[in-house]
């Protein structure tokens, strides 16, 4: 298992709201994701704030644009120091060329290598969904993530952001080729927006390398204990896995 598999969403609106839970929080037990909600309210400070206190950042804004726009942010968030970020798979190979290009630019030069990694199909869109979205592939959803995830891998990018349920499409790519997995409810959590869900534990024995959770950690009664909780459960397959 990758180490520190879980990434904290910090979907909130404030610079207040996010700092203060991550003020509760231990970079050693867990990642934390700044996307489009609080990077819009907060700006690229909170990012830096976050840093300072010690945690890996995964810069989620999903760049989808022409391949300059796309390769411009990256280098930005490259020169940030962020620990990972994303693209859009469906920008196309010349888009994700571009923003590895730039990302490899900025690790050249900082000596510290940003991770790149490609969203093949939204979590929140289930099969239904996907069909009526007219995108071709025979309305084939796990056939839009696989074509996706292909032109990620072959852009050189360091991984693909997919549904668990999609994680038994990447089983034959190199073991380094990051599965980032979003989606994730712990028993009893509501499904919200999201559609194709799993448990963590689940996820991570089905190739999942990190677990994206936002509700089920942040809106807990107690996020600390259910983050623990979480490690938890996730530290028995590991030691299930090497007796
Ligand atoms: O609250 P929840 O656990 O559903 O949050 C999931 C987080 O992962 C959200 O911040 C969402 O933007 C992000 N995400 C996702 N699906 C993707 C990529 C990112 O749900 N394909």
């Amino acid at each position: 298992m990758t180490d520190k598999p879980i990434i904290v969403a910090l979907d909130f609106d404030s610079a207040a709201a996010a700092l203060a839970l991550a003020s509760r929080l231990d970079p050693a037990l867990c990642r934390l994701k700044v996307g489009k909600e609080l990077h819009t309210a907060a700006g690229p400070q909170i990012v830096d704030a976050l840093m300072k206190q010690g945690f890996d950042i995964f810069l989620d804004l999903k760049f989808h644009d022409i391949p300059n726009t796309v390769g411009s942010a990256c280098k930005v968030a490259a020169s940030q120091g962020v620990w990972m970020m994303n693209v859009h798979a469906s920008g196309g190979e010349k888009m994700m060329a571009a923003a590895r290009e730039a990302v490899d630019s900025v690790t050249a030069a900082a000596g510290k290598k940003s991770l790149l990694i490609g969203v093949t199909v939204l979590t929140s869109v289930s099969q239904e969904d996907f069909s009526r979205m007219g995108f071709g592939f025979e309305g084939d959803l796990k056939a839009a993530v696989g074509f996706f995830g292909e032109l990620a891998y072959d852009a050189h990018l360091d991984g693909v952001v997919c549904s668990a349920q999609d994680l038994d499409i990447f089983k034959w790519k190199r073991k380094e080729f990051l599965r980032v997995t979003p989606g994730i409810r712990l028993a009893g959590d509501a499904a919200g927006d999201q559609s194709r869900i799993a448990a963590p534990a689940d996820a991570i024995k089905m190739g999942a390398s990190y677990l994206v959770i936002g509700r089920s950690i942040t809106g807990a009664k107690d996020p600390i204990a259910t983050l623990q909780q979480i490690n938890h459960e996730l530290s028995l397959i590991e030691q299930k896995a090497t007796v």
